[in-house]
């Protein structure tokens, strides 16, 4: 058996336009390392600045974003997965961007008198939540086919991968934006759809809103213990230089109502994101 390098798996996926064969090469690669963890090395393979995209959906400018009408309708609950579906494939390629954006600063390779390098298990556990964002887009994708419906039949917006972009140079700004606040948002924002879901005794979309939302918050306790590591390895403040990192890169104000019980349990301290809110 070779060697598995993270850094290649990750340009791979990246570079996967088709969104199923995406996530099916993710679980493929998930299954191989948990079949061969003592192979996995750290290489140097560098990811493009934008991830490879199917040529639908069409991406919208959010403003431009068709309004959701007549809640309770099948056309609402498609429009709603979808647009879910839509994140979780941006999730994909964000955690695998976090695996070889930040592959220079692995301590294998990163100069001696560096303040930070970021062991093994930096990588390891965004390939964890890469592995868990491609599980969340195939049972939406799948779930989508039995009312007919593809991934790609509905507009999207292109709002996620700007803040990846934005944050390509700095570990600690893409930590701070992409799992704490947006990854964050959606811990907000989902019971709400399961409590409306329930409601409708809808009990199929319910039980994969909460595979997501359960696993939601491993992926913000993740980005918030690394976020911690690299603000001890320089000696910052973490709730100061996490409030100034996200009113630096993150336009606008962070939205109420949050949901402090499952942002508690990713370890996300209410005086910190409290004052960033309108
Ligand atoms: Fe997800
Ligand atoms: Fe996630």
């Amino acid at each position: 058996m070779e060697f598995i390098d993270l850094t290649n798996c990750a340009c791979n996926v990246l570079r996967t336009a088709n969104a199923e064969d995406k996530a099916k090469l993710t679980r493929s690669y998930i299954a191989q390392i948990n079949d061969h963890p003592d192979k996995v090395i750290i290489g140097k393979a560098k990811p493009d600045i934008r991830p490879a995209r199917p040529d639908k959906p069409e991406l919208l400018d959010p403003n431009q974003m068709p309004r959701r009408r007549n809640a309770g309708s099948l056309k609402s609950k498609v429009t709603l997965l979808h647009a879910i579906a839509h994140i979780e494939l941006n999730a994909i390629d964000l955690a695998w961007d976090m695996v070889a954006r930040f592959a220079p600063l692995y301590e294998g390779h990163a100069e001696k008198d560096t303040p930070l390098t970021l062991p093994m298990d930096f990588f390891l556990d965004w390939l964890s939540v890469a592995g868990d964002e491609a599980k969340h887009f195939l049972l939406l994708n799948d779930y989508l086919k039995t009312f007919d419906v593809r991934y790609g039949d509905f507009p999207a917006h292109d709002g996620l991968w700007e803040a990846a972009e934005k944050t390509r140079h700095d570990l600690a700004a893409r930590l701070a934006i992409v799992p704490m606040v947006l990854e964050a948002r959606g811990l907000d924002v989902t019971p709400h759809m399961i409590a409306n879901f329930t409601a409708q005794g809808d009990e199929d979309t319910v039980a994969i809103l909460n595979v997501i939302l359960e696993e939601e918050v491993n992926h913000v306790r993740i980005g918030r213990v690394w976020f911690e590591y690299f603000c001890t390895a320089h000696g910052h403040d973490i709730e100061s230089y996490w409030q100034a990192l996200v009113r630096e890169y993150f336009h606008g104000k962070l939205k109420r109502p949050f949901n402090h019980d499952d942002r508690f349990k990713a370890g996300m301290i209410r005086d910190w994101y409290e004052p960033l809110a309108d």
